[in-house]
């Protein structure tokens, strides 16, 4: 998986390139994270990225043509099919906010360009004449793009193969499954007066399946009741789930 990263701000990146899982997953070729500097593609000498607004008002805009010359550059030795299969994200707040659904469409593309918006935003050409996707990472503002940008790496390349310890530990996430994860405990068994569940000690693993389930369904009701509406209930989930005063998500 190749993220192409086109941003004012390059070093930024080594905050994730260099530490823990996905630094990890550079280093052993799983992912490569190339961080290009958008000025690099700016004609003139001062290397500029931003312009005032047609029309006026506060605020600069990211020019249009360093942009589109920063993203030929990334996709130009891709081979054509490999190309058109090709995310162009920009980070915006104006995007379509991320989820699972989007993280495994970006999973399943050989790479994804992602451009860092900044500013008081872009060149309405780029997102017209240039990018696939716009995506924000949640309703509120950030002063700019990168930390955007980082948030669908990290996201995106746990679902890399053996980027993340087991596959079947990443279906089994909170909300990639559907449901909240369940409690997790470690030793100490008692710590502070608060023991850790006796049944997670018992050795039994039927139980300890049939706890922790009925742990996440009980805990996705409490904090993420929308979630039931798609999670995949069985029949005793659901007949757990009445049992806690669900209403079948009725509305
Ligand atoms: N740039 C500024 N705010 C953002 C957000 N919420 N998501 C993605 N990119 C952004």
């Amino acid at each position: 998986m190749r993220f192409h990263v086109l941003t004012l701000f390059p070093e930024a990146f080594r905050i994730i390139t260099e530490y823990s899982i996905i630094g990890r997953a550079v280093e052993r070729g799983l992912i490569s994270v190339e961080a290009t500097d958008i000025r690099q593609f700016t004609t003139d000498r001062h290397g500029t990225a931003d312009d005032y607004q047609f029309g006026g008002g506060p605020g600069m805009v990211m020019k249009p043509e360093p942009v589109f010359a920063a993203v030929d550059a990334a996709l130009a030795n891709i081979q054509t099919e490999e190309r058109e299969r090709t995310p162009i994200a920009l980070t915006s707040p104006q995007g379509h906010v991320l989820n699972q659904q989007l993280v495994d469409e970006f999973a399943a593309a050989p790479g994804v360009v992602i451009i860092c918006g900044h500013y008081a935003g872009v060149d309405e050409r780029i997102r017209t004449g240039l990018i696939t996707h716009e995506v924000s990472i949640g309703d509120y503002v950030l002063t700019g793009g990168e930390l955007a940008a980082m948030v669908i790496i990290d996201a995106v390349s746990r679902f890399v193969p053996d980027v993340v310890g087991s596959e079947e530990n990443v279906r089994d996430d909170s909300i990639t499954s559907g449901l909240l994860q369940h409690p997790l405990y470690t030793r100490p068994a008692a710590f502070r007066g608060m023991a850790a569940p006796e049944v997670l000690r018992s050795g039994n693993h039927a139980e300890i399946e049939r706890w922790r389930r009925r742990q996440s369904l009980e805990r996705t009701l409490k904090l993420r009741p929308d979630l039931l509406a798609t999670a995949a209930l069985t029949n005793s989930d659901r007949a757990y789930l009445a049992s806690l005063g669900w209403d079948g998500g009725d509305v």
